[in-house]
């Protein structure tokens, strides 16, 4: 979304970046708005996701202490996420390249935008900006098993990419770090993906619509299946533990991305015969949210 862009790049056109594409936090540029948007959208999520959002993510967000007042200075977190998991908070100015990204993860840093969405915007924009990057990420980074995860994911994406099968891999974290849902030990469905966690109407409509798709997590299956990045999903994937993920992921891709080369892809509203389908969703276009343009990544 160009305009976006545009409101991104005209506040950070003159940062300093050095060579990992970082830069200190220019906490003397946030507005007074911008920290009342970010208190807006804090305060509506914080009235929605006890009972949606799992445990850990809860659990993380009240460890973290990120300050309901405000856009938080990114140092003070990464000191208190760097004691529980060894992970840090470093500055970005928006989506950087991806070998950058992986490099990052490996070394368990997490990249955040410093800049906020304009209240225009408060419930959807397609661009990474400061509220989705913390408060969606950093409270699971938290979680050990989960903090495990996202480095392996970092190591194995400049893997991935030596592979040419980035887009594999970019499946996977789609369906499970920005869109993922759990399973709790009782049966209930929760939330533990990013892009729902920051995002007011998909936190509703993951859970309680009927016309998406919610599909028990497999590999390969995921790894097969494209996205959409301007609706709702079509498709939730189902985990039943972090522990369950990260056991799945273990091995060496390398073998599984020379079988994804001759197999066909799934469309993002697909069911295969051999998913374990936990609601089959009636694809209602008109509860899609964003429905208009297509775009299946
Ligand atoms: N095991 C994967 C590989 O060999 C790396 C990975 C770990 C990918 C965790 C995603 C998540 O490529
Ligand atoms: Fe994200």
């Amino acid at each position: 979304m160009a305009v976006v862009q545009q409101i991104g790049a005209e506040r950070h056109d003159d940062l300093v970046l050095r060579p990992d594409y970082t830069h200190d936090q220019p906490l003397e540029r946030y507005t007074a708005e911008d920290h009342a948007v970010w208190r807006d959208l804090f305060r509506r999520q914080a009235a929605l996701l006890p009972g949606r959002a799992c445990d850990a993510f809860l659990d993380g967000l009240k460890g973290l202490g990120v300050a309901a007042d405000g856009i938080p200075d990114f140092e003070r977190l990464s000191d208190v996420l760097e004691k529980a998991t060894g992970w840090r908070i470093v500055c970005v100015p928006g989506l950087v390249p991806d070998d950058i990204f992986f490099g990052h993860l490996a070394a368990r840093r997490f990249p955040v935008t410093w800049w906020i969405r304009q209240r225009a915007q408060l419930d959807y924009l397609q661009e990474p900006d400061c509220f989705h990057d913390i408060y969606g990420h950093v409270p699971l980074l938290m979680n050990p098993v989960f903090a495990d995860y996202m480095q392996a994911y970092g190591e194995g994406g400049l893997k991935a990419a030596g592979l040419n099968a980035l887009h594999h891999l970019a499946r996977l974290y789609w369906y499970t770090v920005e869109f993922g849902l759990i399973e709790q030990s009782n049966g209930d469905l929760r939330i533990y993906g990013s892009g729902i966690l920051s995002s007011k109407t998909e936190s509703l409509f993951c859970l309680d619509s009927n016309a998406p798709n919610r599909i028990r997590f497999d590999l390969m299956r995921v790894m097969r299946t494209r996205y959409r990045i301007d609706t709702f999903q079509k498709s939730y994937f189902v985990i039943r533990s972090f522990d369950e993920l990260f056991e799945a992921t273990r091995p060496d891709f390398t073998p599984l991305y020379a079988q994804l080369r001759g197999q066909p892809d799934f469309g993002a509203a697909d069911i295969a015969v051999q998913d374990s389908v936990i609601t089959r969703g009636t694809l209602d276009a008109t509860e899609g949210g964003w429905e208009g343009e297509t775009a299946d990544a």
